[in-house]
Parts: structure tokens; sequence; C-alpha cells
């Protein structure tokens, strides 16, 4: 099978820009700010964004067409090395959404200049030319890091101050997932605060269970209880766990999910990512130990919420499985997809501009 991935550079590339590189803070104000990690933000800037999203909510709600001037005369550039649904169209939907328009290379990255060798240093200051905001997908780790980095060097030179928003950053972070998926879990559960949050599957490839069990983190959450549920093989990496503690949350690691399953809140399962193994016996091996199937979630909390960042495959069973699951009130995965457009929208807004929403 296609492994999604549009180009194969050297993985380790821009992994230097990690260090090379420090984001900056959010400190209340977003304008202007590349938005590649969950570590640029605290608590306030969190309820500034959860405000500003629920805002946004209410104003589709009412027809406002005011919406249309936020991002107005404003564009974004897509750069997707990866394959992408929601995320792509959740960017896309929200800057049009919000009055802006948006481009991407006519026939997909592939047939881009990097279809030539032309490196990722290169092809961001080429977008960063055109675009005010650039929403970029790679496979490496610390790429997002590396774009922001040129970037930076080419605002010296150029009209326009191009932002760069990661839309995933190889098995590294993925923030914005992790802002709708915090954003989510208030709208469910009304609190961070006293849950219990169950991550479940490949917790090691997993960018979006490492960036959102960093922001839960981050957001400085009291008496909340993480549990990460994985072979061992697929556990938690020690970065994170660190990251974790220094925090002084509260963490389990288990390989058995009925340890956890009846006292959980939050259950968030996720896919084996086929794509990030070397070896496809190991994925083999691995990929059918943990799948979540109406017996499964029969035995959670009455009022516990599945969520997922999709895509799913079979870690959640049959189409039939699916559609059984979906007909569950405690699944949120199609509420999750919907705040991902709402909460990119008040992003967009408040660092295009930092414009009142
Ligand atoms: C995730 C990703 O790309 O990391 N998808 C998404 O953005 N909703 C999860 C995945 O691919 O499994």
């Amino acid at each position: 099978m296609s492994n999604g991935t549009a180009a194969r550079p050297d993985l380790r590339q821009s992994e230097r820009f990690l260090s090379l590189y420090t984001p900056p803070k959010i400190d209340g104000d977003f304008t202007g700010k590349h938005i590649i990690s969950v570590e640029q933000f605290d608590r306030r800037d969190l309820q500034i964004l959860f405000d500003a999203t629920a805002s946004i909510r209410k104003r589709i709600r009412q027809h406002d067409r005011g919406l249309l001037a936020l991002t107005a005369g404003r564009l974004m550039a897509t750069l997707f090395y990866e394959a992408s649904t929601r995320t792509d169209l959740s960017f896309q939907a929200a800057m049009r959404h919000l009055g802006g328009e948006v481009v991407a290379a006519s026939n997909g990255v592939q047939f881009s200049s990097i279809y030539k060798g032309e490196n990722l240093a290169d092809t961001v200051r080429a977008v960063g030319c055109y675009a005010d905001v650039i929403v970029l997908r790679h496979p490496e780790v610390g790429s997002s890091y590396e774009a922001a980095y040129y970037l930076d060097l080419l605002r010296q030179q150029v009209m326009r101050q191009p932002v760069v928003i990661s839309g995933g950053d190889g098995v590294g972070e993925h923030p914005t997932q992790a802002l709708l998926d915090m954003f989510t879990i208030f709208d469910m559960k009304g609190r961070i605060d006293g849950l219990d949050i169950t991550m479940v599957g490949d917790l090691r490839h997993g960018r979006t269970v490492h960036s959102l069990a960093k922001l839960i983190a981050i957001y400085g959450a009291q008496d909340t209880t993480l549990n990460f549920v994985a072979p061992q093989e697929l556990s938690m990496p020690a970065n994170i766990l660190s990251f974790l503690e220094g925090r002084g949350l509260t963490v389990n690691q288990t390989d058995n999910l009925y340890d956890v399953l009846g006292h959980t809140d939050v259950i968030y399962w996720t896919r084996v990512q086929e794509e990030r193994f070397e070896d496809p016996a190991s994925y083999e091996a691995i990929k059918d130990r943990f799948i979540m199937t109406p017996p499964v979630l029969a035995q959670a909390k009455p009022d516990a919420i599945l969520m997922h960042p999709l895509p799913r495959k079979h870690e959640m069973g049959t189409a039939a499985d699916h559609d059984a699951l979906d007909a569950d009130p405690r699944t949120v995965y199609f509420r999750q997809m919907e705040n991902g457009m709402l909460v990119r929208m008040a992003l967009l807004a408040k660092v295009l501009g930092g414009l009142w929403v």
C-alpha cells in the first residue's frame, strides 16, 4: 500500500533545527508568530484561543457575515508532503470562512520543484514570498522548526512577513490537533481538571498524543491522570514522559486496557502508524493489539467520551463496527473534526492580525 508520503527525504535532515530554533512564546499575543509546538502556549493563551473559538462558533450560528472580514485580503498556502484530509481541508475551509484566500501547488507538492530536488528551506521561502501563512505537513521531525528558521531570514528581504503553522511534524508534534482535542474535551466534559484521560495505541509514533499529553501538562491540570496504554514497542517516548513528570502530572503506563478503561473519562484511540515502521513485519506483529469495538466500549463509563484524531482503520474494527460505534453517543470524533475547523479559524484570525474574534 501507499505510505502516503510524497517525498522520502533523509528523515534526520531537519532534526538539528529543534536546537537551532526556539519557537516564540505566545504570551497573550499571537500576531505574526509561527505555531510549531504546544510548548509556545500557556494556560492564558489557551483560554484566549478557546474563547475566540467559542465566539466564532456563536457567530457562525448567527450567520454573521462579519466573519468574512477577518482574514480578507490575506493568503494561505498549503504545503503537504504527507497525506491529509482533515488537517488540510479544515485549514482551507477555515481560511475561506474568514474571507481569506488559499493557494496550493497545482498538482500537489510532488509536482512542484520538490520533484526536481529542491530542499525544504528553499521551497518554504518561495512560498513565503507569495503567502502570509503556510500550513506545513512534513515527514521529518523538526521540519516546521526549519521552516520557521528560514522564514525569519526571509522576512528581512521581502514585503510579506510569512508565518508557518505546523500541520504535523513527522513523529514529533501536531500542535493544532492538540488544540482542537483539548477544546473538544472542554466542550464535552466542561473541564480538564480531575479527569482520567486514557491514550491508547501507537503512542510512540503518534504525534497527536505527543502534543495532547504535553498540552494537558502545560494547562496545569489539577488531579488529572494520564493513562498510556500501548504495547512496550509503541510506548510513549521518554522525552514526553519526562516533560509530563517535570510538570507534576500523574502518569500510568500499562499494556492492559482493562486496568484503566472502567474509570476513564476520556478515551483517546489512535491508529498504528504503518508508514512510520521501518520493517513491515514489526507492524504486522503489533497492528491488532488494540481494537476498539462496541463490546469494548460497552465496558467504559456511561459518561465517558471516545475520541480519535482519524483516519481510522482496523483499530476500530470492521466497517460495521465503525457504524455501531458512531451510533454510540459517547463517540465524539466528528465533533473533533468540526472543532478542528473552528479552532483553526480562531488561530488564523489571531496569527494574521490579532483581530478581535
Ligand atoms: C493524524 C496525523 O496526521 O497525525 N491525523 C490528523 O491530523 N487528524 C493521525 C493519524 O494519521 O493517525
